[in-house]
Parts: C-alpha cells; structure tokens; sequence
C-alpha cells in the first residue's frame, strides 16, 4: 500500500478498505494529464518564487522521465499505488530523492483531480468534436450525392409524403450540427483552471492562478475555491451531450436496420458491417446498428449514474466524487467507438435506389399534391382532402395507384380534374416543387447544402 498519507495514524488501513478507497485501477487513464498538470504546477511555484530554478529543474525533468517511461512500457502502473496522484509522485521522489517531496507544495489532490478530470475531459471533447467532424462529413457527401434520389417520408411508420435521401439524410445532418455545437458549449463554459483551490480554502502561500492557467490553456482561473473542488457540472453536461449524440446514432441505427430488413430493401449493409448467424447460412445481420442502438442505454446509464451521485453533496470535495471517473470513461468510449463504426457503416452502405423511388411511388405519398391540385383550382383545402380520400378508397378497391386511374376515372369523382393531374402528382412534382427552405425540392436543398459546404469549411478551419 503505497499512500500520501499516514502520519495521523496508528494502525494500517484493513485491506479491504484500501481496495474499496483506491482509484489507480480506473484513475491510471489520466497519468499523461496529472503529470502536465504537475509540470505547470512547479513552474509556477518557481515562478512566485516558491521553489527554486534548480528544484523546479529536477522536477520537470523527473516528471517528464516518468511520462516517458510509462509510454514505452518500461514503468508499468500498478496497483500498489492509492491512486495516480501517489504513483506520480511516489515514483518521483524514488527517482530524484527529496526534491520531489516538494512537488505538492501549495496543492491538495482535491484541486489536482478536478484539473485532471477537467483536462482529460477536455482532450476527450476534441477527440469526439473531430469524430463529429467526420460523420458530418459522410453525410454532406451523402447529400450530395442524393439530391434526386426520391423515397418515401414517413409518420407513424406510414407512408406519408415523398422525400428525398438527401433530405432524409438532412435532417440526421441538423442533429449532428447541434451536437457538434453542443460539444463546443460546454468545452467553452468548462475551459477554467481550478488548479491553486487546494483543499477547498484556496492556499497561504502566493500562488499564480493565472500563470498555470495560462501554461494549461484554460482561460482563466476558475472563481471560488470551493466551487473548484466541488463541480463537476461539465462532466454532467457532457454526458447529457454524449446521451443526445447516441440518442440521434440509435434512432439512425433504428432506420437503417428498418431499411435494411428483408422487407424494405432500401438499402443493404456492406458485408465488412454484416455479421452472420452460427445456425441460418442465408443471414446478414446489421449487428452493428443494434449494437449502437443498445449502447445508448448504457451511456444514458452515466448521467443517470453521476447526476445522481451529485445531489445530495455537501460542499466540498467528498468522496462520493471519486465515482464520476468509471461512468464518465466508459461513456466517452462508448460514444467515440459508436461515431466511428456508424460513419464507416454508413460511408459503405449500398443504396437500392430503384427500390425506394418504387416504394416512394405506391402508398398515395402524393395524394397531398392531388388535393393541392384541386385547391389550386378553387376548391376548398378540407373538400379536396375529402375528393382526394374518395380517390384513395377508390384505388384500395381496385388496387391501383392514383397514376394508374384514367381520367373518366378521375372526372367520376370530381370534374375539376384535366389531363394535367398526372403531371401535378408525378415525383418529380411532388418533390420537385417543394422549395422552400427545409423542404425536399433542389432548389432548397441546393441553398442548404451550400450553407453546410461553408459550416463544414468553418468548423475544420477553426
Ligand atoms: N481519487 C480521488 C478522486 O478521484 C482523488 C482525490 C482524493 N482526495 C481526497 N481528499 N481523498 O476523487
């Protein structure tokens, strides 16, 4: 048991409780932060005069020794250690004797696991914001390609209006938009260094908050010592930002897998994404997409899991804290594993497109337009709704599609209708005349893809 602790007391921590108290087995994840945050640390206490050049010297060096070693494998982190904190600094006072026992100085592991959390978190934010990056980037390609690929849209799983795939796509695009959005939010609200709250009370000697803020890219020093040690607001946020990205991959993964079924055959999943059945030779299964789907419930899991562990908190630090670290690591691989396998999923994916503009043609998608029609030559909105439903039982009866009636057909039901019926609700008029910003029509969509064009030029530039 190697602990920073101990001098108050008389007897050894029971073994069990040691196991139940330590973090080293999950915490070891942000060696690389805590060894960066150290270094700033020591540079500033130089800096303020606290410790020496030469001290702050051996320090540094000891510390990037470390870092080193553990990234090429010659030190190895064990479970001997409480936690990261004391491994570090274990191993540095064995390395460059009692200078190391310096490294602590003016710092409480209270607002030294609040830097990591906040730096790791912070490097993860990128990590995932450039994963976005890539899955948008899919998808404005998607779109591109698919202006004039016509599907059905649906409500209620119904057949309700026809679309496009672009459009379809479009709307997954608006979602990832605000995810991405999101993401840079909180990394904007969470950029401040709690680094110098020490326990909870600040510290007596005269720390430079701002100096290490600025060595570790913050923006600033966070504003109340107790806050500082206490928040984890941004982990919150965070996860709830993770859970809305796998909320919008499961109900992608939810379509594509209705999409891919035997029955749609709108699209068919490439076999490198597929995976087979031990007993039924004939089977291409999108485990993929079920995977995402189900691993959604696992990253809402967390910020159910940490809002809770939060609320009942006294200020300050509490142990009770120590629990935001599994959850939080386990979401973020979660959703960085899902966003990747979903681009490639769907980068690769095969479009049946002659099967989906069929299916975009039966079902009465373009009975709206009939009674637009109708309402275009003087009939009231809610009497063409009724003409047109004569029309669909009409067709039911016989089944046929509203293209396929003849006109006497047609002018037996209401002699409003001309031989320009056919035209007003073929697909490409449907789709075609739907231009007003949002909607399916080319024209829309072209103006949409141009912003998207200019947001994704801007967010891989900045
Ligand atoms: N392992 C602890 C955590 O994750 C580090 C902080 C320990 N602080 C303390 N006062 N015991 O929260």
């Amino acid at each position: 048991m190697a602990q920073l602790w101990g001098g108050r007391f008389t007897k050894e921590t029971d073994q069990l409780v040691y196991n139940f108290n330590a973090s080293i087995s999950f915490d070891q994840k942000f060696y690389r932060q805590d060894i960066r945050g150290s270094i700033a640390h020591v540079t500033m206490l130089a800096a303020a005069g606290i410790l020496t050049d030469d001290e702050k010297d051996r320090i540094i060096d000891g510390l990037n020794g470390i870092l080193r070693d553990v990234e090429n494998g010659s030190l190895e982190i064990t479970m001997e250690y409480e936690d990261i904190h004391s491994f570090v600094e274990a191993n540095l006072i064995d390395r460059i004797g009692d200078v190391g026992k310096k490294l602590h100085t003016g710092r409480s592991r209270n607002d030294q696991v609040a830097l990591d959390m906040r730096l790791y978190t912070r490097d993860e934010i990128i990590e995932i914001r450039s994963l976005v990056i890539d899955l948008l980037e899919v998808l404005h390609k998607l779109m591109k390609e698919h202006v004039g690929t016509y599907m059905p849209g649906f409500t209620h799983l119904q057949k309700a209006q026809p679309i496009t795939f672009a459009h379809h796509i479009g709307a997954y695009m608006e979602m990832f938009k605000r995810d991405y959005g999101r993401l840079n939010d909180i990394y904007n609200r969470m950029n401040y260094c709690p680094l110098g709250a020490g326990a909870l009370a600040g510290t007596t000697y005269p720390l430079d908050r701002d100096l290490t803020a600025k060595l570790l890219d913050f923006e600033g020093p966070t504003l109340n010592s107790m806050d500082s040690v206490a928040d984890r607001d941004y982990v919150i946020e965070l996860l709830a930002a993770l859970s809305t990205i796998m909320m919008h991959l499961s109900r992608f993964s939810e379509e594509i897998i209705i999409w891919n079924s035997n029955e749609y055959q709108f699209v068919e999943l490439d076999d490198a994404y597929s995976t087979g059945s031990s007993i039924m030779p004939q089977k291409k299964n999108p485990d993929i997409a079920e995977l995402v789907r189900g691993k959604t419930g696992r990253v809402y899991g967390s910020l159910m899991s940490l809002l809770t562990t939060m609320k009942g908190i006294p200020l300050a630090y509490n142990k009770d804290m120590q629990e935001d670290k599994e959850l939080t690591f386990d979401a973020i691989d979660t959703v960085k594993g899902c966003i990747s396998l979903f681009t490639g999923m769907i980068s690769t994916m095969h479009l049946n497109e002659e099967v989906m503009k069929k299916s975009a043609m039966n079902g009465f998608t373009n009975a709206t337009d009939a009674a637009d029609y109708l309402v275009n030559h003087g009939v009231p909105f809610r009497d063409a709704h009724g003409i047109v439903g004569q029309l669909v039982l009409y067709c039911l009866d016989k089944n046929i599609s509203l293209e396929q009636m003849s006109l006497e057909e047609y002018k037996a039901i209401s002699p409003i209708f001309e031989n320009d019926i056919y035209e007003a609700i073929s697909l490409d008029t449907c789709v075609g005349k739907r231009n007003t910003i949002g909607a399916p029509g080319p024209d829309a969509m072209q103006k949409v893809l141009d912003i998207n064009e200019a947001f994704l030029k801007q967010i891989k530039e900045g």
